[in-house]
């Protein structure tokens, strides 16, 4: 299997490509800078082309779409900016509509072609805690884009999922997180094994729960 993932230079991105590599897969990290392999930035259009153009006609078999920032957390209602809703909305929305995008004629190439969207239980409509608000509605558009874009390239064999992958421990999880980062990449890859055009548009947790939307 051929696997992109994005946002692979730490966190859950890393353990993901970290372990389909030991399970003999082809990967490629992407990041803002080179340390994943790849660099892509995924809000900028001209390094998606770029990408795109390094994989060539190689067909792609998984995509990960999983970079994504938190900028908000703990941040008080008075302290936003339309800066911090620009760079939210621009990593974990725009970025990940414009991979699906730049990446879907390489998905097209292969035999049983999944993408995966790493969205949050924070794009929960029922759950509203309050706060995070710019991240709470980056996480709903994404898993709306997954929804939608389930619905439109099914009729091609292409399934799309997207997940919640607990309260990771890592960089933007913090320390308090629930579970490490290889419990969750093991609960995501056994998901993504799952996934196909039968179960396309799910939403389902990393220990395999469908989420309440
Ligand atoms: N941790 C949790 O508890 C938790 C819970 C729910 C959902 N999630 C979601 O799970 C995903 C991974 O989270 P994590 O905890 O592993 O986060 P993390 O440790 O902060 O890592 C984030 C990754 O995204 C990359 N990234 C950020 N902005 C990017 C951009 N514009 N272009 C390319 N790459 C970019 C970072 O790479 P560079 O900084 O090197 O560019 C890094 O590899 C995120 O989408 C997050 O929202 C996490």
């Amino acid at each position: 299997m051929h696997a992109v993932i994005t946002g692979a230079s730490r966190g859950i991105g890393r353990e993901l490509a970290e372990r389909l590599r030991e399970q003999g897969h082809e990967v490629r990290g992407t990041a803002r800078g080179h340390s994943a392999g790849h660099r892509l930035d995924v809000t900028d259009p001209g390094q998606q082309a770029r990408f795109a153009a390094e994989i060539g006609e190689r067909p792609v078999d998984l995509l990960v779409c999983n970079a994504g920032v938190y900028l908000d957390k703990g941040m008080a209602l008075e302290e936003y900016t339309a800066e911090i809703w620009g760079q939210s909305l621009g990593a974990n929305v725009t970025g990940v509509f414009l991979t699906v995008q730049a990446l879907l004629p390489k998905l097209r190439l292969a035999q049983e072609p999944k993408i995966a969207i790493i969205s949050s239980q924070m794009a929960s409509h029922h759950r509203a805690p309050g706060g995070s608000y710019a991240y709470r509605a980056s996480k709903a558009a994404a898993l709306n884009i997954g929804r939608n874009l389930a619905t439109d390239l099914k009729p091609e064999g292409i399934a799309v999922g997207i997940y919640h992958p607990g309260w990771v421990r890592t960089d933007m999880g913090g320390e308090e997180g629930d579970i490490s980062v290889e419990e969750s990449a093991a609960g995501l890859l056994a998901e993504f094994e799952k996934l196909s055009v039968e179960t396309t548009g799910c939403f389902n947790t990393w220990d395999g729960r469908p989420h309440q939307y």
